[in-house]
């Protein structure tokens, strides 16, 4: 689950080094929007750089460190030094697009606000020299996931359950309530009150309405890859995405077994842009004039005075996108021109492409600034006592009507564009698609076996088994009849060998059906091991 850790870097710094590093030197300790401070031990501030990184602080061996917030993977990571620390004797190896990193892994004590544990193992992290961007400068030194325990690398290294992760360890230690909850602010948006927030175990004063919102089940991934199991839910059937024109938009899962007009969601707060099916980014963003599809950002470009109508449902509620988290003008990017263009957060998915057929789409920070989300972990606590299925609820915290005023106001300087001619969507059928890479093609053909190698695999058996069966059967009414014809001559000639009847049909038969079962296995695996290299190779390379 490294690897959502490290794609959230690969999106999220891709895009920036060139724009936020050489733009703002931004001051990240700003406390614009870290206000809320509460006396309870479980409610922490979280920090915003640009709406592209999340971070709140813990403390490990008496050391204050700031740590991104990731949702989608499972390990603790720091650098510089920690007092206090053992080192394990274990390292590990992270590499990421923007270089390698790699440290030891070290216990300490760790806490957060009230929690408290003991000899909390995490990585440290001692060469920063290849990462392309200063992560300090950015607002944190270290990560701290928050995925299921199964994905975390540190407790896979480590024998037993020494290397459970930190929120695995405070679950463990107080079994009550094992959830968390996340709130997202949004910078550049005037009429927002929300302030960044995480809690454990408790919910963030004035919205408690969160616990009467639907349960929604987190979506298991197939028992034999849960290292990959990640907070997934599914969307609404057939009316899941509400795109620009009000209408829903149409898009088959590649999960297999997601019920049919539904899509899995991963709620991942690690990805700064939300990492859709190219057919739905193109539905959001290629009917608008002006559109270009920007090769190297990987996404599209609109004029920012674009207002663009998104939402997402889930169990039944509706989730509306605020305007100004469907197109972005935090990356200052400009179209081929070189006049200003605003960034269509909600981008095709390739390199984070699920091989295996696990999810569909991953919700990033632009998406998550518009719910407030629980994440119960269920029994997904190892050593835990919980036996619940985990699930998510999200409250939802944009209000369209407003937001629009909020975007007439940011992006129009106030004048409100909305219907004039030049903001009218292109009809359906002058819409614009972005090409689909050779890799993706690939990508999209192996999921479709890979997915669905359970399957393809009791298909095989049973066919392995339909041939044998047919030919234990053949063989013994041959045998049958044979013994039935030698026993005539038998009764004519007396002696007979029946040895050669043995050597008839058959059992060569049986031999290929055996050697065809052989060779439909193999590639499997094959390739099956194939993916694992290459989703570690996208995934840190
Ligand atoms: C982390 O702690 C530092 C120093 O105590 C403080 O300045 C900063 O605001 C804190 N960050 C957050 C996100 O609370
Ligand atoms: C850090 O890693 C880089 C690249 O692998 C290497 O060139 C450099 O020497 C390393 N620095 C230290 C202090 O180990
Ligand atoms: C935020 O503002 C809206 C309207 O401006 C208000 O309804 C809501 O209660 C506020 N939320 C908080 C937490 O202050
Ligand atoms: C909370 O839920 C109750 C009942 O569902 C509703 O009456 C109330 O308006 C909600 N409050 C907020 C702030 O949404
Ligand atoms: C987007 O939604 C707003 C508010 O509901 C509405 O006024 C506007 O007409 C919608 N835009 C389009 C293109 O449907």
């Amino acid at each position: 689950m490294h690897s959502f850790a490290f794609r959230s870097f690969v999106y999220a710094l891709c895009l920036l080094p060139a724009t936020l590093a050489l733009r703002i030197p931004f001051s990240v300790r700003s406390n614009t929007h870290i206000t809320r401070q509460s006396s309870s031990g479980g409610v922490f501030p979280v920090g915003n750089t640009q709406n592209s990184f999340y971070f709140t602080n813990i403390t490990l061996g008496g050391r204050t460190i700031s740590v991104m917030l990731d949702t989608g993977s499972s390990d603790l990571w720091v650098t510089g030094s920690v007092p206090n620390a053992q080192d394990t004797g274990k390292s590990l190896t992270l590499s990421y697009a923007v270089g390698n990193a790699a440290g030891d892994i070290y216990t300490a004590p760790f806490s957060m606000g009230g929690y408290s544990v003991d000899n909390q193992a995490f990585l440290l992290v001692s060469n920063t020299s290849t990462f392309s961007t200063n992560i300090h400068s950015e607002g944190y030194d270290g990560l701290i996931g928050l995925g299921p325990n199964s994905g975390s690398s540190i407790y896979k290294k480590l024998s037993g359950d020494a290397g459970n992760n930190a929120i695995n360890r405070i679950f463990e230690q107080n079994s009550a309530d094992d959830y968390i909850t996340l709130e997202l602010s949004r910078r550049g948006d005037p009429a927002s009150n929300i302030t960044g927030q995480f809690t454990i175990s408790e919910i963030v004063p004035g919205y408690e309405n969160i616990t009467s919102m639907p349960q929604l089940p987190v979506e298991t991934v197939y028992k034999v890859t849960d290292e990959d199991q990640h907070w997934q839910v599914l969307t609404d059937k057939d009316v899941g995405v509400i795109g620009p024109d009000g209408q829903p938009i149409k898009i088959s899962s590649i999960v297999p077994k997601a019920p049919s007009g539904q899509l899995v969601a991963v709620l991942d707060s690690g990805f700064t842009l939300p990492q859709v099916p190219r057919s739905m980014s193109d539905a959001i963003y290629g009917r608008v004039q002006g559109a270009e599809w920007s090769a190297s950002q990987g996404a599209w470009l609109v004029p920012c005075g674009q207002l663009i109508n998104l939402t997402l449902a889930f169990g039944g509620v509706s989730y509306p996108v605020h305007p100004l988290d469907v197109s972005s003008s935090d990356f200052g990017v400009t179209f081929s021109n070189g006049n200003p263009a605003c960034l269509g957060m909600f981008q095709p998915i390739s390199s984070a492409f699920s091989l295996l057929g696990e999810y569909d789409m991953i919700l990033g920070m632009a998406f998550l600034r518009n719910a407030y989300s629980l994440i119960n972990f269920g029994k997904l606590v190892n050593g835990g006592s919980n036996t619940n299925q985990p699930y998510v609820q999200m409250l939802p915290l944009t209000d369209q009507a407003a937001a629009v005023n909020d975007f007439i106001q940011v992006r129009t300087n106030g004048q409100n564009l909305i219907g004039s001619s030049q903001y009218a969507l292109l009809p359906a059928s002058q819409g614009q698609h972005s090409p689909e890479s050779a890799a993706e093609k690939k990508h999209d053909y192996e999921e479709k076996i890979l997915s669905r190698w359970p399957y393809i695999l009791v298909g095989c058996l049973a066919l392995v088994l339909l041939i044998l069966g047919c030919c234990i059967w053949r063989c013994c009414k041959r045998r049958r009849l044979r013994r039935k014809a030698a026993q005539q001559k038998n009764d004519e000639l007396s002696a007979i060998s029946t040895t050669s009847t043995r050597k008839a049909g058959p059992y060569s038969q049986l031999h290929d059906s055996q050697s065809t079962a052989t060779l439909a296995m193999q590639p499997m695996r094959a390739s099956t091991l194939e993916f694992k290299a290459e989703y570690g190779r996208d995934a840190f390379a």
